[in-house]
């Protein structure tokens, strides 16, 4: 591990940090194409000081940098230790990289992440990934799930919402529905419960859907509107749900205030092929690390990881059996991602949306196109 200084090509070079701009400013001067390409990477700058030296090292170059307490690597760089740099309190600083397009220099976007982009925004808004469509074709084929009651929003409720004029939200009638719907559906309101929309928990403030009791609702409804009111404009209605909170046997640390980094899956299924696409951790590290914002989180994510991944290794062949025998039994059209939480015992079926607008259909595309290429 390096105190300061550069890595290239997966060789540490130990520099002192005022070194560092030098280092780099003699590398690319002494190299024609270099000293043109950063001319043009400074282009259209106001200012142009020696500092954008840095940023063209990671951007362009694809070099690594540690400087005081930071390190500053370009996205996907796989060649230094990630995990070893972020367990001794370094901040990681992640950039895109630049590619040059008709002169000038752009952030590069895969082709497959401009894949996915296109065809998750033609299915984000779909209702097919409302809990209400694909819950009860996924309850009953043999897959343990949270008891769940939806209850639907009005028509002015919805307005509200996305008005955010959040203080005339009428708590009362809605609880009332609540208490009636559940009623008559047998569903018990007291216990612990898990709150959500249709189309998406509040996960990243946890305290929001996590709730002991009814009267709590008000309050964790308001983290839910402030949280998700952007994520509603283009639908037309919305559910809220709740359901059984599912308790895991094992203890785990939390991230995104109070969220237990439990074992989770990420299977993607196509249905009308009955083909088991990928099945993937939930936490994946690279990804997590790259784009956890909160250092604390950051650091109880890399203190976990090492379980996160023994689990994901010796439970995933598991998983993988029991979604191929049940998953067919379901009526369902298209390829998916169905989420899994392991409580200990169970694979729990928590939460499912078509695949192309799902986090990680990335990774089954780009195994597709390797299997292509072979
Ligand atoms: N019934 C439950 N009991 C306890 N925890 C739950 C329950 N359902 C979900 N969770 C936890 O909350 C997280 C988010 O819930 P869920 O998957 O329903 O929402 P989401 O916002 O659609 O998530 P994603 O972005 O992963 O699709 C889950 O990954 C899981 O850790
Ligand atoms: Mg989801």
């Amino acid at each position: 591990m390096l105190i300061a200084g550069i890595i290239k090509d997966g060789k540490e070079i130990e520099l002192k940090e005022e070194e560092i701009i030098s280092y780099i400013k003699e590398y690319v001067n002494s190299k024609p194409e270099l000293v043109e390409s950063y001319e043009i990477f400074t282009q259209g700058q106001m200012i142009v000081s020696d500092d954008f030296y840095e940023e063209y090292a990671v951007r362009v170059l694809g070099w690594t940098i540690v400087e005081g307490t930071r390190i500053y690597y370009q996205e996907g760089n796989k060649q230094f230790d990630k995990m070893a740099y972020l367990l001794a309190g370094y901040n990681l600083e992640k950039m895109k990289p630049y590619v040059l397009e008709n002169g000038r220099y752009v952030q590069y976007i895969n082709p497959i992440e401009r894949e996915v982009e296109k065809l998750g925004f033609e299915l984000a808004n779909s209702k097919e990934n409302e809990l209400s469509f694909w819950y009860p074709k996924t309850a009953n084929i043999g897959f343990k799930t949270p008891d769940t009651l939806i209850t639907q929003f009005t028509d002015e409720e919805f307005r509200v919402i996305k008005s955010t004029k959040f203080d005339e939200f009428n708590h009362e009638a809605l609880q009332k529905r609540i208490i009636d719907a559940a009623a008559k559906e047998n569903f018990n309101l007291d216990r612990d419960l898990f709150l959500r929309f249709g189309c998406s928990s509040n996960k990243f403030f946890f305290g929001s859907c996590h709730l002991n009791g009814l009267e709590f609702l008000p309050n964790r409804l308001l983290a839910f509107f402030d949280g998700l009111y952007e994520k509603l404009e283009w639908r037309e209605s919305a559910e809220l749900v709740l359901r059984e909170f599912i308790q895991t046997n094992y203890y785990r640390r939390q991230i995104y205030h109070g969220m237990p980094l439990n074992t989770e899956f990420r299977v993607f299924f196509d249905f009308d092929t009955n083909e088991l696409l990928g099945i993937y951790n939930y936490w994946d590290t690279e990804t997590m690390i790259d784009n956890l914002h909160s250092k604390a989180d950051r650091m109880t994510f890399a203190d976990t990881a090492p379980l996160l991944e023994r689990d994901f290794d010796v439970l995933s062949p598991y998983l993988e059996d029991e979604a191929k025998k049940k998953l067919p039994n379901a009526n369902l059209k298209g390829k998916w991602s169905i989420d899994f939480m392991y409580d200990g015992n169970n694979f729990v079926l928590i939460d499912m949306a078509r695949a192309e607008c799902s986090y990680y259909y990335e990774k089954v595309l780009e195994k597709q196109l390797a299997l292509q290429n072979k």
